[in-house]
């Protein structure tokens, strides 16, 4: 057995197939005096089997094998894996089989060293470009998220905007915004796009704490301080030194904590509980609320003056259904997170399925879309989301809506927003016109009566196009 490639992530790594031990190693002298890492199996087998267990930039395939042929390991082949095919049979014949059956090129035995070298120039070429095209679409891809924040929306991109202009200041943000519209992960993004990255980020949440342990978890306490004190403790604010600390449901925060909360931003130091002594501390605060905590100021729930104090910026994240145009972006970006965290093959959401979700609500916002993806990934099968892998209370909602629609004609949809009724209405229009013109966009922007830009425009919008099934313009 010859040895296997070592570990080089810059060499391309090549492998060769071929029945004759001394092709074999005539083959691997010259690519790897040429610089390249190869691999060798004798047999067609053999080759499919190394092709399956480690990844190839390139393979060199013998066309006449004993078992099986070079055509068939083209077809068998487990990975995209370009593939050249050695031939001593050069005919005109053999050459367009190869082309049909996917093969990257072929080149003629005996060997012509320069041949070879011509070959392998254009397979080098072609993965340079291959590997630009990709660069270029995780920078396309960079352009609809920050920090993890996938959106596109008009809303969203000025709250970027916002975070990159405060992201140098210690600017006490607040965050406001339903539940599950992603208050923690913009918390997260102002942090790591401040100087304060890599310094600690600490989250708490302030209803989810009992009230008589917060002071001690927020500020520390001195050994003995109350029973349960063994020993000295430091709180959040110290952990969270040089840092952010972000505070969840900050509404919720009993009166006299306010209070303490208050001196803390004011004078830039807290006091564990039971100790004399101020700690100077140094930490950005940000904090969110689902309540109106006007509301409660006027009620005396919450103190008026560390409102102002908290609220020094305020963002506020709009809800799912009031931003139609991230959806499609979104359930691209869960689809891949989690199918990669699961380790699941990559599902895309067909037309039929993304005009469901585009028109159900989200009351849960991001959160509930990506509970709705997860699941659908494991549940569906084959490699598109099917119908039924969505949560009843989608379907359900929808299947009322349709029917709703076409049985009466005073439509009884209760959903009133414009811009999802304009939304699903659009997509429904697109695809008939797709469907009339067999795919044809150019013609289809016609009937439609919009440019062929627009209609791009849509398709991207509603996520409606990418995938290799598109019907290609003709
Ligand atoms: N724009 C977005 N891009 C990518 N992921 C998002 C986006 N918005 C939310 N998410 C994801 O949705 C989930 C919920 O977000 P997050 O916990 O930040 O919401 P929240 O507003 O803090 O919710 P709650 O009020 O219930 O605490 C997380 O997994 C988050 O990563
Ligand atoms: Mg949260």
């Amino acid at each position: 057995m010859i040895p296997a490639i070592k570990d080089d992530p810059f060499q391309l790594r090549i492998l060769i197939i071929d029945d004759d031990q001394e092709v074999r190693s005539s083959l691997q002298t010259v690519l790897e005096t040429l610089g390249y890492a190869t691999q060798t199996a004798a047999s067609g087998e053999d080759g499919l089997h190394a092709i399956g267990h480690s990844a190839f930039d390139l393979v060199l395939c013998d066309l006449r094998l004993p078992g099986l042929s070079g055509l068939e390991v083209l077809k068998q082949k487990s990975s995209p894996v370009p593939l050249i095919l050695m031939t001593a049979y050069g005919s005109q014949d053999i050459a367009t089989q190869a082309a049909h059956a996917g093969a990257f090129d072929y080149i003629s035995k005996p060997i012509n060293p320069d041949d070879l070298v011509f070959v392998l120039k254009k397979f080098e070429e072609f993965e340079r470009l291959k590997r630009e095209n990709d660069a270029l679409k995780a920078s396309l891809s960079e352009k609809y998220s920050f920090k993890n924040i996938v959106a596109q929306s008009a809303g969203f991109k000025e709250i970027f905007e916002t975070i990159k202009r405060l992201s140098p200041f210690n600017t006490t943000v607040m965050i406001t915004g339903e539940s599950g519209t992603g208050k923690e992960l913009l918390a997260r993004a102002i942090h790591e796009s401040s100087p304060r990255r890599g310094k600690p980020f600490i989250a708490i949440n302030c209803g989810a704490i009992p009230e008589n342990l917060m002071e001690s978890e927020l500020f520390g306490h001195k050994k003995g301080a109350f029973t349960d004190a063994s020993r000295d403790k430091k709180g959040l604010f110290e952990e969270a030194n040089g840092g952010t600390l972000f505070l969840d449901e900050v509404g919720e925060l009993p009166l006299h904590l306010q209070v303490k909360l208050l001196r803390a931003l004011q004078e830039q130091t807290i006091r564990r509980v039971g100790d004399e002594q101020s700690i100077t501390i140094d930490v950005r605060l940000v904090s969110a609320t689902l309540r109106n905590l006007e509301n409660d100021a006027q009620e005396g729930r919450f103190r008026e003056d560390l409102l102002y104090r908290l609220n020094v910026v305020s963002i506020h994240l709009p809800p799912l259904r009031e931003r139609v145009e991230d959806i499609a972006l979104l359930v691209e970006h869960f689809l891949q997170k989690h199918s990669k965290r699961l380790g699941v093959p990559l599902k895309k959401a067909g037309p039929d399925v993304m005009k469901i979700l585009l028109e159900y609500e989200w009351k849960g916002n991001a959160r509930e879309l990506e509970n709705c993806m997860e699941r659908a990934l494991v549940l569906s099968q084959g490699d598109e989301i099917s119908l039924e892998a969505l949560p009843e209370a989608v379907i359900r909602r929808h299947a009322k809506r349709a029917h709703s629609t076409t049985s009466t004609p005073t439509d009884s949809n209760d959903n009133l927003s414009i811009k999802q009724r304009t939304a699903s209405l659009e997509i429904d229009l697109i695809q008939r016109a797709l469907q009339k013109t067999g795919g044809n966009r150019t013609h289809a922007a016609k009937i439609l009566e919009i440019s062929h830009r627009a209609l791009l425009y849509k398709l991207k919008e509603y996520g409606l196009s990418g995938g290799d099934a598109e019907p290609k313009d003709g």
